[in-house]
């Protein structure tokens, strides 16, 4: 039975809201789904979570289009002159449509003048719920990895601790990859965070940080094994004459779904030892 629309049109539609992060379906009333009503619309709205707390129309009159928000963050971002009012300001932008759905605000965790700073994609429910970056399964995955090159991030020396952030504040819904217009208005953020924390060592943990912040479109397996000299992409923004060692791997959650990869992420890692020693 197809009430209008057919079974591939319902999956098809379904598919859609799944790709686009929708989680959860939400109504003011329940709805008894096993009523046979009279006609079912193919493409009926589907409320989210965010939707219930502030109706549409009044969030698109507030979050800004995709380049003013680009050009706004690039200004907002230049006039944080510490960590401190960065966070406040990251807090206060509306130009980010995930602040909606998020609970929290992810800006960092561990000791701002650690060597080296590690940067991931965005948080995930666990992040969100804390609002500290990588404290979830990949987080604690992290953690023993860095164990074993002597780095905590709880260590309040530069040598021994590391920074960690990531390249959203906020979390995407249902942890989908954050779309480029996400990744793009974060930028201004996450380099001016660079630029402020001062790293002499950057380590991108997986391919969105990788691409956004080298300005690349090659693949992590193509990033992977060579230093780059990461200088920040956004005018303005950073020294450009100054370029950060920087180096990739693959991000934790990948190792958990796909363990053989701890191999390579060792390998990464000896070579972050040994760059750090000798710095
Ligand atoms: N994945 C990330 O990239 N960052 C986090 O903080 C958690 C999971």
């Amino acid at each position: 039975m197809t009430y209008g629309a057919t079974q591939q049109e319902m999956v098809s539609a379904l598919q859609w809201y799944i790709d686009h992060g929708v989680t959860e379906c939400l109504g003011d009333t329940p709805v008894n789904r096993f009523e046979i009503p009279a006609v079912v619309p193919a493409f009926a709205p589907v409320q989210t979570q965010s939707m219930e707390k502030r109706p549409l129309q009044e969030a698109s009159q507030t979050f800004l289009g995709k380049s003013d928000a680009y050009d706004e963050a690039i200004k907002l971002a230049k006039q944080a002159t510490s960590l401190e009012e960065l966070a406040q300001i990251i807090a206060e932008f509306d130009g980010v449509a995930l602040k909606k759905t998020a609970s929290n605000m992810v800006f960092s965790d561990g000791f701002a003048q650690a060597d080296i700073m590690i940067i991931g994609e965005a948080p995930a429910a666990d992040e969100d719920r804390v609002g500290k970056p990588f404290v979830g399964a990949s987080g604690q995955l992290l953690d023993r990895i860095l164990k074993c090159i002597d780095l905590d991030r709880t260590a309040e020396e530069p040598k021994q601790s590391v920074y960690i952030t990531n390249v959203l504040n906020w979390r995407p819904p249902g942890n989908r990859t954050p779309s480029q217009s996400e990744i793009e208005v974060s930028l201004p953020f996450i380099e001016r965070h660079i630029q402020l924390a001062q790293p002499k060592i950057l380590v991108l943990c997986g391919g969105v940080p990788a691409k956004a912040l080298l300005g690349k479109s090659d693949g992590i397996s193509r990033l992977r094994k060579k230093w780059h000299d990461y200088v920040p992409q956004t005018k303005g923004i950073g020294n450009a004459e100054t370029p950060i060692p920087a180096i990739v791997t693959y991000h934790p959650e990948n190792l958990l779904r796909t363990p053989v990869q701890k191999r390579l992420v060792w390998e990464d890692m000896l070579s972050l030892r040994k760059r750090h020693v000798s710095l």
